[in-house]
């Protein structure tokens, strides 16, 4: 698509409002993804297998290390003795923090510990294989040696080197691929970059443009030119940024031959992404499917980015490693962040945490790099992951939830299987038989690695694998129960989880968190009119925004007597034939816990 005819306005009140659309869509996963091109990209033109060429080795990867690291981590989330509340390396914007003020920080920015093939080789430990680093975050501040602005480390700490440098040769040197971040719009120390929800100090004012033309154009050139190879470039909340201004970073690529970029150059309208740039990034939270288009899911192992002092709401080794088979499942990378401290040490806890990483990489990461999503809709057990051949699939079965039975069941699979190992023990023999359904595994009473054991399905020919979604009964009636939805929290904050005493009597609890939704993916073999039913428990009125095959409504659940589940109307749809999907979300008007035990679509009597 062409650029000159775009109209878009993009004063601050345009602004304000796509950044609030914009974090609320990003709590739906579709439309966080989406991408509306309004800027044509540097590779637009390139043929199918000039992108694949260009992309291989990084979706071959599917993990990399991201790392938030500036003088944000010099007040570590505390400004005058005051802990501001947010992600660390924001603290300049949420504190109001003057431009002078902030400046000082950089007096305490000594980074002797920094250890760059430490952290290389950290990275490649946990089964890593690339890096990103902030080389400039919102904070304006160039981790690097810059000509255009003396706001770097080099001139304005005491440790007075750059810190690029060493770690690009390091990456070099242990086969690591190595990415900037660059915030190339938001920069809240030199005049004229952009600020999300207005400037604090009349030291930020200033053109844009010129901003751009003369701090973020040629600093990305410097990037681009003084460290050697570099393999992606990733840009960040591009607030203000029009096509024109888009356009001053024509020809970048140049000097970077087959760069990779993400999406985040330039809003387009709604306030998704403009650019479609070679990957997308959900951040914070991992999609509900595969989708046909490269995506990253960012992830902190805490709550921020920047390094905190406090923020000690750490994820589990256990949630680290499944979630990163979650992604590769669906076809994604995960980049996974530390915040390095301001004297160069990463918090322990990051460190712990990688290790459990590649602890399980070590056994298990054949069934990572190279891998394509999972063909199965669901898979009760876990995930799958797999890898196709000519003339064969390899098949390979996460399994988080060990049977109690030792029978591990594969409804769907078509395929002959020729052979069945554990990754973590070859020699075991796992006994396997073909089923009415697909196929049935025989377990050993215990898991190899309780956090998920990988078994091997050896497949002949191309995968053969049926979409089992839920379906009607010969009524027409379609239930949608808790055994086939598909839940999705944001990544900290409350966690919307699956109760219930036993497998029949399930339900969806703890729903405190008004970020976490309920999807379900079914088919429609009679198609019609539906009176949708929710199995619910509602203590207090709530509302919610219920989307059924793209279409959204607002629901209003009055509460429930006496503190028991009841069948409540909610909606009334025309379904087609054909696989469709139902969600239901809290609405941000109204809305209070309820629990809830499956939805029931009901073909209304002509
Ligand atoms: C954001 C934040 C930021 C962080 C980034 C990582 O949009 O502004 O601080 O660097 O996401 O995805």
């Amino acid at each position: 698509m062409g650029l000159k005819h775009q109209h878009l306005s993009l004063g601050n009140g345009w602004l304000l409002q796509s950044m609030l659309i914009f974090s609320m869509l990003c709590f739906l996963p579709s439309h966080c993804l989406a991408t509306e091109t309004v800027f044509e990209g540097p590779y637009d033109n390139e043929t199918a297998t000039q992108r694949e060429q260009r992309m291989s080795w990084w979706r071959e990867a599917r993990f990399g290390l991201f790392i938030h690291w500036g003088i944000y981590a010099v007040p570590a989330g505390i400004h005058q003795g005051q802990a501001i509340e947010n992600i660390g390396e924001w603290i300049m914007h949420y504190g109001k923090i003057p431009v002078v003020e902030y400046k000082k920080y950089a007096a305490d920015f000594n980074p002797t510990q920094y250890d760059p093939e430490a952290w290389v080789l950290m990275a490649k430990d946990a089964g890593m294989k690339y890096i990103v680093i902030t080389a400039k975050h919102h904070d304006g501040f160039a981790m690097f040696d810059t000509e255009v602005s003396d706001w770097n480390i080099v001139e304005a700490t005491p440790y007075g080197k750059d810190i690029l440098k060493p770690l690009a040769a390091a990456a070099r040197k242990h086969g690591i691929k190595l990415g900037f971040y660059y915030s190339q719009a938001q920069d809240w120390v030199h005049p004229g970059g952009s600020t999300w929800e207005g400037r604090w100090d009349p030291a930020q004012e200033g053109d844009m443009d010129r901003y751009l033309q003369q701090i973020a154009v040629p600093q990305i050139k410097e990037l681009f030119t003084n460290y050697g190879e570099i393999s992606v470039l990733w840009w960040d909340t591009p607030i203000d940024m029009t096509p024109e201004r888009a356009r001053l970073f024509d020809g970048v690529v140049d000097l970077q031959p087959g760069i990779i970029m993400n999406n985040r150059l330039i809003y387009g309208p709604h306030g998704v992404y403009g650019f479609r740039g070679d990957f997308r990034t959900p951040e914070q939270h991992i999609p509900a499917t595969g989708l046909d288009y490269d995506w990253e899911a960012c992830q902190t192992m805490n709550t921020t980015w920047g390094y905190k002092s406090y923020d000690d709401q750490w994820k589990s080794s256990e949630r680290l490693i499944r979630n990163l088979v979650d992604i590769a499942s669906k076809g994604g990378n995960y980049l996974l962040n530390v915040g390095p401290m301001a004297n160069g040490n990463i918090p322990p806890e990051s460190l712990g945490r990688l290790k459990d990483v590649g602890a399980w990489m070590r056994v298990n990461s054949s069934s990572i790099y190279g891998t394509t999503a999972s063909p199965f809709v669901r898979l009760p057990w876990g995930r799958a992951t797999k890898k196709e051949y000519p003339n064969a699939t390899e098949l390979f079965l996460h399994i988080f939830d060990w049977p109690d039975d030792g029978r591990l069941t594969v409804d769907g699979l078509r395929n002959e299987v020729t052979g069945a190992y554990f990754l973590a023990d070859y020699q075991r023999n796992v006994p396997i038989t073909e089923s009415a359904n697909g196929w049935v595994i025989s377990l050993p009473d215990e898991p190899l690695d309780p956090v998920n054991t990988v078994l091997v399905l050896k497949i002949k020919g191309p995968l053969d694998v049926a979409r089992l979604l839920p379906t009607q009964t010969s009524e027409g009636v379609l239930t949608l129960g808790l055994a086939d939805v598909a839940i999705h929290n944001p990544s900290y904050g409350g966690e919307l989880t699956l109760g219930g005493d036993s497998d029949d009597n399930m339900v969806l609890t703890e729903w405190t968190d008004s970020r976490s939704h309920v999807e379900w993916l079914f088919d429609v073999k009679v198609p019609g009119q539906f009176d949708v039913y929710a199995d619910i428990l509602v203590k207090t009125a709530t509302n919610f925004v219920l989307t059924i095959a793209g279409e959204s409504s607002l629901v209003t659940v009055e509460p429930t007597d006496h503190e028991t589940f009841e069948s409540r109307l909610i909606s009334r749809v025309v379904l087609p034939v054909g696989e469709s999907d139902l969600s239901l979300r809290p609405s941000d008007t109204l809305w209070s816990p309820v629990q809830l035990r499956s939805i029931k679509l009901k073909p209304v009597e002509m």
